[in-house]
């Protein structure tokens, strides 16, 4: 039995906030469970959900030293779905209401996060062979697992991976603050280790430290050797190009059904969605105060509202978009100004727009069911899982040529009647809304070829087990 241990800053179903906690949510659930025993580490937030904190058990504490003072490290427990799942507990760090609260407050936070999911391995009696840490709240692991914790028998010998979910955050602040609160001595703040530009940044130590890297696909695993998506790390990328790999990520096909799913209007499957996906657009339609009406096009955004996601590229088309004969559905929180960007259209083209500027699950999948096209235009993507819940949805996926957004997507050719979906190559608004425009005539014009689109898109299979099987190999390998 091999023993794998996750640790993150989010996952399903107890607390998210993007696509990472619904890779650590569903990815563990997908190991061949005869051989790999995976288990997960999060922070015991005061915001997880409510309905999860009564199978939540306290397990045992200890006192941690960090930061100066001794610490209390406390280990809650559950079993999810057959996945072991561990807490740490410390409530002047993790009472908050969301799981992050910005700068400096994050960094000694999952720095103290990060130590005390090496710490508590002893304690629980879990000795991984390998330790798979994600994105900059967990790049202290590898650098941790190097230095101080190689020193018992315990630790010797543990490998750690390092995933790049999203390069943009690094987790960088000054070298002295970084160097009290960490401890970590002189040694570990040169520029081939954690400084960065003279700071120090806790996503390059991981990156440096660990055995292996991945990132959540291929085309993002190449982008980030380039400056323009490397954020400043692409020397070290290209530095450790050998070590570096894309698995590109799945969906828990359980969850995201169109069959079985419990929030939408009515189920369907691949041979009945030409009669019966129309009628969670209807529904949706009227509950949101759009003009009924099933033939319209209706397009769908589920999203973080952030630069990354190309909203400055909606922003400069919006009103000319306004002129077709569509309905553009939003949900999505993020940046202010986009938030009340979409508030304004909706406003001035009520009969066509509806902003939805909250979160929630259950919207989610009824934007999924109902729309004919979902718009996913990123300026970057590491992975997106969106459209891949859109494909599974039989709802095309009209995105930008990038990350994983390049390799899940095939583009429409219409002279071989290939593709699952349409896509644009340049960062440039009017090169998406001829796109979109593009797709707005097969559906209206071409609807016989729209619902082979249809097909083909319900047709792929982006659920776990083939990128799973990828990680495994890489444990054996690194295990040896
Ligand atoms: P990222 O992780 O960069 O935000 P992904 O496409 O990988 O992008 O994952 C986004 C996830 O978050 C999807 O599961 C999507 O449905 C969900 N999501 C984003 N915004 C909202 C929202 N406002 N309400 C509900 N789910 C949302
Ligand atoms: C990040 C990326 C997204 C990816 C997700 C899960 O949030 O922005 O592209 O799908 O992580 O890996």
């Amino acid at each position: 039995m091999k023993n794998i241990l996750f640790v993150a800053s989010e996952c399903v179903p107890f607390i998210k906030t993007g696509g990472l906690a619904d890779v650590v949510g569903s990815l563990p659930k997908c190991f061949d469970k005869q051989y790999f025993d995976v288990r997960v580490v999060i922070p015991y937030y005061s915001c997880i959900k409510d309905q999860y904190k009564p199978q939540i058990t306290y397990r045992d504490h200890f006192y941690m030293s960090f930061n100066g003072k001794q610490q209390y490290v406390g280990i809650m427990e559950t079993e999810y779905e057959g996945v072991k799942c561990y807490f740490i507990d410390n409530q002047e760090y993790f009472t908050c209401s969301t799981p992050y609260s910005g700068m400096p407050y994050d960094l000694e936070k999952f720095i103290y996060f990060s130590k005390a999911s090496l710490s508590i391995l002893p304690v629980i009696g879990f000795r991984p062979d390998v330790i798979h840490c994600h994105d900059w709240q967990t790049g202290l692991v590898p650098v941790y697992l190097k230095e101080r914790f190689q020193g018992g028998d315990f630790y010797r010998g543990i490998k750690s991976v390092m995933t790049i979910h999203n390069l943009k955050f690094q987790g960088v602040w000054d070298i002295k603050t970084i160097k009290y609160i960490s401890g970590l001595s002189d040694y570990y703040f040169t520029p081939d280790k954690l400084e960065f530009s003279k700071d120090a940044n806790l996503l390059k130590g991981g990156l440096v430290f660990a055995d292996a890297i991945t990132t959540v696909s291929n085309t993002y695993a190449e982008e980030i050797k380039t400056p323009f998506y490397g954020e400043g790390l692409d020397g070290l990328m290209r530095a450790r190009a050998h070590d570096l790999r894309g698995i590109v990520n799945g969906i828990d096909y359980d969850d995201y059904n169109p069959e079985t799913d419990k929030f939408i209007a009515k189920n369907y499957s691949a041979k009945t969605f030409r009669k019966e996906k129309v009628k969670n657009k209807l529904a949706l339609q009227k509950e949101l105060g759009l003009p009924e009406d099933p033939k319209t096009m209706m397009i769908g955004v589920v999203s973080r509202l952030t630069d990354q996601k190309g909203f400055d590229l909606i922003a400069y088309i919006m009103d000319e978009l306004c002129q077709d004969n569509i309905q553009l559905v939003v949900l999505g929180t993020g940046d202010e100004r986009y938030e009340n960007m979409f508030r304004h259209f909706a406003w001035k083209y009520g009969n066509k727009v509806s902003a939805q500027i909250y979160y929630s699950e259950a919207m989610s999948h009824k934007i999924y069911a109902s729309s004919d096209a979902f718009l996913m235009p990123s300026l970057f993507e590491p992975c997106g899982l969106s459209q891949l819940m859109s494909l599974r949805y039989g709802t095309v996926p009209i995105v930008r040529e990038t990350g994983g957004l390049k390799d899940t997507v095939q583009p429409y050719n219409e002279f071989e009647s290939t593709g699952t979906g349409f896509s644009f190559t340049n960062y440039n608004a009017h090169e998406m809304l001829n796109t979109i425009r593009y797709a707005e005539c097969v559906y209206y014009d071409r609807k016989r070829e729209w619902n082979k689109i249809v097909d083909r898109a319900m047709a792929q299979d982006y659920s776990w087990p083939a990128s799973a099987l990828q990680y495994q190999a890489m444990y054996d390998w690194l295990i040896g």
